[in-house]
């Protein structure tokens, strides 16, 4: 049986041979190699090396930033200085809005809206020379409080004002800065007219009297008068 009556068709016509097939398609293979060689292991070689150089750089950059910090805009971004801007001071409406507004929720209730105080049991605030007075003796008043028999423009009282200051034995807490709204703004409404009181001259007279544990008696507060 030859190669040529195996790859007979059943109609009886003669068919290629296997080799012949085969001798074909080598030619074809040959003249068209498969394109994939040439073309597939660059790019992925490619993308291999760039993949390893970004990786390199930004290691590198990453170390070599120069204290700059990826996490802000600005690299010359100051907090401390951002804060002081922040935390500027306030304007003197601001400093008696501030007063006005903790009289209002502090003091209002026994000196009253008025200043006019309650005839016999709380002084007025308006018209006093405790209040327009020396600043160092309203100062440690509102600091540490008051009681015992005072004098009040010629109208005797005696009772209790209550501490607000960071003292020791209690009191309201209140910041030097609060402290010293409150004074400059009782120091010039219901017609006062007194010099403002700064947050840092508090501060001096909470210092100097650090040691006090009670409300202060008027004898005390003459020599401040
Ligand atoms: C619980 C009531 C009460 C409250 C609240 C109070 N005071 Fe007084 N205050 C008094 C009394 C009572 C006196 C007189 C003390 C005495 O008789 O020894 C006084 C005295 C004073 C004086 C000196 C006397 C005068 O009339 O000038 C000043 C100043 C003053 N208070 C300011 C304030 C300010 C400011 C506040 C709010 C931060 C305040 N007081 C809150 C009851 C109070």
């Amino acid at each position: 049986m030859s190669a040529d009556q195996n790859n007979r068709l059943p109609g009886g016509e003669s068919g290629a041979s296997d080799e012949s097939i085969q001798r074909v398609h080598s030619q074809l293979l040959h003249e068209k190699p498969e394109p994939k060689e040439g073309y597939r292991t660059m790019p992925l070689f490619l993308l291999g090396l760039v993949s390893a150089m970004i990786f390199v750089t930004s290691i590198y950059v990453v170390q070599h930033r120069g204290g700059f910090s990826p996490l802000v805009y600005d690299e010359r971004f100051e907090p401390k200085a951002a804060g002081a801007t922040a935390a500027k001071e306030l304007t003197p409406e601001q400093i008696v809005a501030s007063g006005k507004k903790a009289y209002l929720s502090a003091c209002v209730n026994c000196h009253q809206a008025s200043g006019q105080g309650v005839a016999g049991v709380y002084p007025p605030l308006a018209g006093s020379a405790w209040v327009t007075g020396n600043e160092e003796r309203v100062i440690r008043v509102l600091l540490h409080g008051l009681s015992g028999p005072v004098d009040v423009e010629g109208t005797a009282y005696n009772g209790a004002m209550p501490a607000f200051g960071k003292v020791t034995g209690g009191g309201f807490n209140w910041s030097e800065e609060k402290v010293s709204h409150v004074l400059t703004y009782i120091r010039q409404e219901w017609g006062n007219k007194a010099a403002p009181v700064t947050k840092d001259k508090v501060a001096e007279v909470l210092s100097t009297e650090k040691a006090r544990a009670s409300a202060w008696t008027q004898a005390e507060l003459d020599p401040f008068k």
